[in-house]
């Protein structure tokens, strides 16, 4: 099977996991560790919780490491308190927005039709949205089903996408100790793909994600384009020796 044209991808959400301390600590070690990568190999992003995003693009300001947020309101001012607006994001220097991660789908009761309209405000506003997609059941067919009409539902109001990020991600593999199998991955990413064509959208990237970490993406690198961490990058030195595998293996498949 040949290679996945688009470039690697790699990217860390933070969740709520961190304090300040920790964050900007991460965040030194990362970018002196990421000193030797070249640009041309990967493209990485990095989501801290919304109180420190302006911290994070200032430290990051010479670095390979783009900053997003990891939820952003579907408008972008008004009588909207408490929201994050994705204008006043991007004008602060935001390149990525994530959008319906399982945990605010569950937790805070995203619907589909709501991440549809943050997807549209992330486009809107020049923000790259990664749109979170992932079943419950853990039965293949079951699976196909949930994802297909998460996908749908993500991307058919959608006009003049510039530019989307899928992290698939079953949300049964959330927070467990090990990622799905490499045959289910590719199964379903290869699935999104075919969706996403069928839809005649352009320019997106697949990425895998929940409890992903090191000697994953080997198995699943002719599907996918790269991965979305979680805990496992937690320590600094292994997100970046997860980049260079994920680097070295993608150089490997050209
Ligand atoms: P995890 O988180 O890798 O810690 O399971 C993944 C995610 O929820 O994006």
């Amino acid at each position: 099977m040949a290679s996945r044209a688009g470039k690697l991808l790699v990217g860390v959400n933070l969740k709520m996991y961190m304090d300040r301390e920790q964050t900007l600590s991460w965040l030194d070690a990362a970018v002196t560790g990421l000193g030797s990568i070249n640009s041309d190999d990967v493209e990485l992003f990095l989501l801290p919780s919304a109180p420190l995003i302006s911290d994070c693009i200032e430290r990051t300001s010479a670095s390979l490491l783009a900053i997003g947020a990891q939820n952003i309101s579907a408008h972008d001012s008004g009588a909207f308190t408490g929201e994050i607006s994705p204008q006043l994001l991007a004008q602060m220097g935001c390149e990525y927005a994530l959008i319906g991660h399982h945990e605010r789908r569950t937790l805070f009761g995203e619907s589909n039709d709501v991440i549809s309209q943050k997807i549209a405000a992330g486009n809107r506003n020049n923000l790259i949205p990664i749109v979170c997609i992932g079943e419950i059941s853990k039965e293949d067919k079951s699976a196909a089903v949930e994802v297909k009409t998460q996908i749908r539902s993500a991307v058919k109001e959608q006009k003049n996408l510039k530019k989307l990020v899928i992290a698939y991600e079953p949300t049964w593999a959330i927070g467990v100790d090990q990622p799905a199998s490499a045959e289910h991955i590719n199964k379903m990413c290869s699935l999104i793909r075919t969706e996403l064509e069928d839809m005649n959208i352009q320019n997106f990237r697949i990425l895998y994600g929940g409890s992903a970490g090191e000697g994953l993406f080997e198995l699943i690198s002719q599907t996918c384009d790269g991965l979305f961490l979680g805990r496992r990058s937690h320590n600094p030195q292994t997100y970046i020796s997860i980049v260079q595998e994920c680097i070295s293996i993608k150089a490997a498949n050209l």
